[in-house]
């Protein structure tokens, strides 16, 4: 059985104090004994005073980018050593705002160098793949995502399956409103970890969160996390309002339940 998990993407918003005051109602709603893992992922000045905001909490944080190098002259990167200094025990890795905004434009090979750091940090990836709306109207969703994920995947050893997470983003329904249906989604799921076993056996590949990301709302979330093969959700628009992430957390716990 694998435990829902549900991850905020907060990107480049917020500021200390919102994220201060997120936290203290994340702190009366989320009951750290529950069967779902909360994750915050947040810009990097940001970690060192959330590590101590959420002291207690059992809520985990989470990087947003990772550069794959340990160290060196690499002015303005963060490595995976780095993080794990803040307390992230998580890392987004390939978000489709990575791979597709001007000035970022990250390749497969890339992300493949990124995941190998983190995981050599022992951080828990969230390696996140999706088609973009040419691909899915081509109907070339599933050879994307199969693409992606064996690219992200060579020469990566996966010891602990319960920490390698994936997530599906369909790009066109990130930040968009335009959420997938749960078929659609639980489609992509299920090739997706029919593809992880072909790449680490099928028992490792069933023990593989794979979380739906891309426009979750509360009123979307709990269909969407029903499904059989979708564990939980990244959440970015909704999870800057405490109420609507703490509803989507309720909405995971509840469909597995
Ligand atoms: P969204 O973002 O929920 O605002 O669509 C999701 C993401 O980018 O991870």
């Amino acid at each position: 059985m694998r435990r829902p998990l549900v991850a905020a993407n907060w990107k480049m918003n917020l500021d200390l104090a919102g994220i201060r005051a997120l936290i203290a109602d994340l702190r009366q709603s989320y009951d750290k004994s529950s069967d779902v893992d909360v994750v915050l992922c947040a810009a990097f000045p940001y970690l060192f005073p959330m590590a101590k905001a959420l002291a207690g909490t059992g809520i985990r944080m989470g990087g947003q980018n990772v550069f794959h190098e340990a160290s060196g002259a690499y002015t303005g990167e963060v490595s995976a050593a780095m993080l794990v200094d803040t307390g992230a025990k998580y890392v987004i890795i390939g978000h489709s705002e990575r791979r597709h905004t001007i000035g970022h434009l990250e390749d497969d090979h890339m992300i493949n160098l990124k995941l190998k750091a983190a995981l050599n940090a022992g951080l828990t990836p969230i390696l996140c793949v999706g088609e973009t709306i040419a691909e899915r109207k081509a109907e070339r969703t599933l050879d994307i995502l199969t693409f992606q994920l064996r690219a992200a995947l060579i020469g990566v050893q996966i010891e602990n399956p319960a920490k390698f997470v994936v997530a599906y983003e369909p790009v066109w329904a990130i930040g968009t409103g335009q959420v997938a249906t749960p078929q659609q989604a639980q489609d992509a799921h299920a090739h997706l970890r029919s593809e992880l076993g072909g790449i680490i056996g099928s028992e490792q590949a069933d023990a593989v969160r794979i979380l739906y990301g891309g426009s979750v709302k509360p009123d979307s979330a709990a269909e969407i996390f029903r499904q059989t093969d979708v564990d939980g959700g990244l959440i970015g628009g909704a999870s800057l309002k405490s109420d609507s992430f703490a509803a989507i957390i309720t909405a995971a716990l509840a469909s597995k339940s």
